[in-house]
């Protein structure tokens, strides 16, 4: 569910029209609803009741100082996988101190940074890494509290891009090879066990997958509570969220009107899954939900450029492009695509969507069913809160867009659209090219 809607005949997030937000601060512009992330953050909250549950917001989903400082208020900790994530939630005023440090390659440095600041705990994926864990906070006079990531082998059936938990990807360690891990944690002097982690992918869109892995790794992190005393087990694995018919999603009605089978993954059933599976280990609970809690939250605002009716196919040509929204391009996903002035009288229009960046690969949708719009017109991509501006770049010396939060009816800019001087600020030309 979301709170972007039709109003009378303009869409809306919450009680601002975006029309409103786009005419103040052009486009592509990214606007996020502060109310569904507050919705969604509550929804996960109350579907796990009765267990002692922390959640922390993966920060890699969007890391915008204004969404960071909202979780934070609610009381979310972070998930975070970089030096730069771990100062942006102390830019943003957030809690390292509830935040936990994920990551394949963490670098002295940015071990040292968290350790400062008191993470929670430290997500281990390989050995090597524990060595160098314990090395910077002996170094620093410090213990560090870890857990080590465990490799459950479990298909998370999602995007090969996005999948975590299975032998072949990079992430923990595999679970039979785990309980040595903890071994040698033990007889670091410098490290403090302190729990464990798993996450088996992105966007997940049925619990099986859930249940396949805390079936697997619950009796592994009881031996760990019993012997090392552990305090928590991180669950981690984002629940999907709806990118087809995102806009009618934000309707009660149209979640009632799917047959139970194809109904998409709810906190509700989540925690109706796991919350049987994990009492029983007394142990707290760590979600790291990003997807899940900004990504139907968010839109990126767009404007037509051009109607180029070609040879063999339509193209819509807008003004965002894959440098704003890189998911299309990189995942094939599907973005819904609709305009921001809804009207019955608009012609049926079948078009691939595209961006003005030089490659093909800047593509939105192909042979995509849209009411036909015209140039100058508005159009907003759904469910674009997560990976949107997050993964964004400068491809083209195109500018990073522009972030706006709506609450109720108000709403700010909360990230500037880029200039051209700020793009070039690190660069110069040197002196023997002069
Ligand atoms: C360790 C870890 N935590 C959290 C996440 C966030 O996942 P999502 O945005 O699907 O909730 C990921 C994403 O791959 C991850 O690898």
């Amino acid at each position: 569910m979301h709170h972007f809607h039709y109003s009378g005949s303009d869409l809306h997030c919450e009680s601002v029209d975006l029309a409103a937000v786009a005419k103040l601060y052009g486009t592509p512009t990214y606007v996020y609803s502060a109310a569904t992330m507050e919705d969604h953050f509550r929804r996960l909250q109350r579907s796990l009741a009765g267990l002692d549950v922390q959640l922390c917001y993966a920060a890699k989903a969007n890391s915008s100082l204004a969404i960071l400082r909202h979780f934070s208020n609610l009381g979310a900790g972070f998930d975070l996988v970089s030096g730069g994530e771990i100062r942006r939630v102390l830019a943003a005023g957030g809690h390292v101190k509830s935040s936990v440090f994920a990551g394949v390659g963490k670098t002295e440095a940015e071990i040292a940074l968290a350790l400062q600041h008191g993470i929670f705990s430290f997500h281990v994926e390989s050995e090597p890494e524990l060595a160098r864990i314990n090395h910077v906070a002996g170094k620093l006079g410090l213990k560090a509290p870890i857990a080590i990531r465990v490799n459950p082998d479990v298909d998370a059936h999602t995007h090969a891009k996005i999948t975590t938990g299975k032998s072949d990807n990079k992430f923990g360690i595999p679970l039979k090879y785990a309980a040595a891990a903890y071994e040698a944690a033990a007889k670091y002097p410098n490290v403090q066990i302190k729990g464990v982690q798993m996450h088996i992918g992105s966007q997940l869109t049925s619990v099986a997958p859930f249940v396949e892995a805390v079936t697997k790794v619950g009796p592994f992190a009881a031996d760990l509570k019993a012997k090392y005393g552990i305090s928590y087990f991180s669950i981690g694995g984002g629940m999907g969220i709806v990118y087809r018919e995102a806009l009618a999603s934000g309707q009660a009605a149209w979640w009632e009107a799917q047959p139970a089978e194809q109904r998409p993954l709810t906190p509700e059933s989540y925690g109706a899954a796991l919350v049987p599976l994990l009492q029983p280990l007394g142990l707290k609970i760590l979600l790291e939900h990003g997807r899940f809690m900004v990504g139907n939250a968010g839109v990126l605002l767009s404007r037509v450029e051009h109607l180029k009716r070609g040879a063999a196919k339509n193209f819509l040509i807008v003004d965002a492009a894959m440098n704003d929204l890189v998911r299309p391009a990189m995942y094939d996903s599907f973005h819904e695509i609709v305009p921001l002035h809804r009207d019955s009288s608009r012609r049926a229009l079948v078009a691939d969507v595209v961006g003005p960046i030089c490659e093909s690969g800047d593509c939105f949708a192909k042979d995509r069913q849209l009411q036909e719009v015209g140039e100058g017109e508005l159009v907003a991509f759904m469910s674009a809160g997560a990976y949107g501006y997050t993964m964004a770049s400068r491809y083209n010396t195109r500018a990073m867009a522009a972030e706006v939060l709506v609450r109720g009816s108000a709403f700010e800019l909360i990230n500037a659209r880029e200039t051209f001087e700020q793009m070039i600020a690190g660069e110069k030309v040197p002196a023997f090219l002069k």
